[in-house]
């Protein structure tokens, strides 16, 4: 089995809806470089560098998850030193979707810099100057967004920005799921 790491994250893709509204707003914004619509998603966890061999026995962890679909809603925006991103509300299913995912990460012997865990979307990177604070009050449409998958992504760096990768798609469980049926997305 090769050595080589591969640099990865545990993370949720967003609907082609929060898409839209994340392109609008860092259009309007006008500061640093938008992600391109295929970079959007909402990190559950960071890996950094991993063997193969540790990502194979992740993938069995996460694939044994039964976790059930939950929404989440976007509650405006925050930012990161020169990044600007979308703040997603804490829903308790996404913070139990957070914490499983810890848990198969530690039953897989990988150990990871626990972090205050803080939902966002990142939409802009590479703010040059100091944040124009009014920046901050964009409107932000109300949408909600049904999650019934997770993946394990692979990333590149380049300079002109990071490639991702979808490793592993983990769906979510929608039996029992209670929200509106209008929340389902087209993913
Ligand atoms: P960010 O969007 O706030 O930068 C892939 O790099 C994803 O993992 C990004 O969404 C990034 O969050 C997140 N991430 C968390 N910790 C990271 C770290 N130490 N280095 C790079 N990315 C990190």
């Amino acid at each position: 089995m090769s050595g080589a790491l591969i640099r990865c994250f545990v993370a949720i893709p967003v609907s082609s809806e929060i898409a839209q509204i994340c392109a609008d707003v860092a259009r309007a914004a006008h500061c640093g470089r938008s992600l391109p619509a295929e970079n959007l998603h909402l990190t559950l966890a960071f890996l950094g560098d991993q063997t193969r061999n540790a990502l194979i026995e992740l993938n069995d962890h996460l694939e044994a998850l039964k976790r059930p679909a939950f929404s989440i809603r976007l509650s405006g925006l925050g930012s990161f030193g020169n990044s600007l991103h979308m703040v997603v509300e804490p829903d308790p299913g996404l913070l139990h979707l957070h914490e499983s995912v810890l848990q198969c990460i530690g039953r897989a012997g990988l150990t990871l810099q626990r972090r205050r865990f803080r939902p966002h979307i990142t939409i802009v990177r590479g703010i040059e100057s100091a944040l124009n604070k009014a920046i901050l009050h964009i409107p932000v449409p109300q949408t909600t967004m049904v999650v019934t998958q997770f993946n394990l992504n692979s990333s590149t760096l380049r300079p002109d920005g990071a490639r991702y990768e979808t490793l592993s798609t983990y769906p979510l469980q929608l039996q029992g799921w209670s929200g509106q049926a209008d929340d389902f997305t087209d993913r």
